[in-house]
């Protein structure tokens, strides 16, 4: 049997058990950024989402020589012009906290009666050969105060309608079938099982 081998642009366990959920039904074993610490960071140059996870998932494929998956996830409140966005991990500077940027996201929300947010995610699979696409995302509203203990980042103030909860208070399984980032997976799972089936993987 052919396992083929695909990187993960991440050091995220949890991505990892994601991915590794989503692609359960093919013969591929989900590596990360632990599995090739001479890889190091990769800065998120980027000024889109997808250019972000296109950056990441190239570098990796370059320097590994094995197919890789970048991603990108945002943000987006629209009383904020889809600020945080693309700057989400860094919304109140460099090096802090997920409460810094929650408190922060909190302040800018004072006032503001137009709550509706979303969360997206743009995967980037690249294997030297071909780039491919899938985006996720989720509608929802920014919430007052924190809620649920669950998930990380901005989870406790994103409160989903549908769900009746926040992201905080979803278990971990909820949360993966509806979010921005587990249905841009599923999506890229789609297109990956029609890639393969045109162009067989070759294992390593
Ligand atoms: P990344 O691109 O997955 O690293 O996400 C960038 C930033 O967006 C993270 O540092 C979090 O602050 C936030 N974020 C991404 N995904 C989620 C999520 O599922 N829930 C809450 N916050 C998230």
């Amino acid at each position: 049997m052919i396992l083929m081998k695909i990187i993960l642009a991440t050091h995220n366990i949890h991505k990892m058990v994601e991915m590794k959920a989503v692609l359960k039904d093919f013969q591929v074993d989900v590596l990360t950024l632990d599995d090739f610490p001479e890889i190091g960071e990769i800065p998120e140059t980027g000024e889109t989402l997808e250019e972000n996870a296109l950056l990441k998932a190239r570098t990796v494929n370059k320097l590994s020589g094995f197919p890789a998956v970048g991603d990108d996830t945002g943000l987006e409140v629209n009383a904020l012009d889809g600020d945080p966005g693309v700057y989400s991990a860094r919304y109140a500077g460099e090096n802090v906290t997920y409460s810094n940027n929650v408190n922060k996201l909190l302040s800018e929300m004072i006032n503001k009666n137009d709550r509706s947010a979303q969360f997206r995610t743009v995967t980037a699979f690249v294997d030297g050969e071909d780039e491919i696409i899938a985006e996720g995302k989720i509608d929802g509203l920014i919430t007052k105060e924190p809620k649920g203990n669950y998930g990380f980042g901005y989870d406790p103030v994103f409160y989903i309608p549908k769900m009746k909860r926040t992201f905080a208070e979803l278990s971990a399984e909820e949360k993966n079938r509806i979010s921005h980032r587990g249905l841009a997976l599923q999506k890229l799972c789609k297109l990956l099982s029609a890639h393969w089936s045109e162009n067989k993987p070759t294992g390593d």
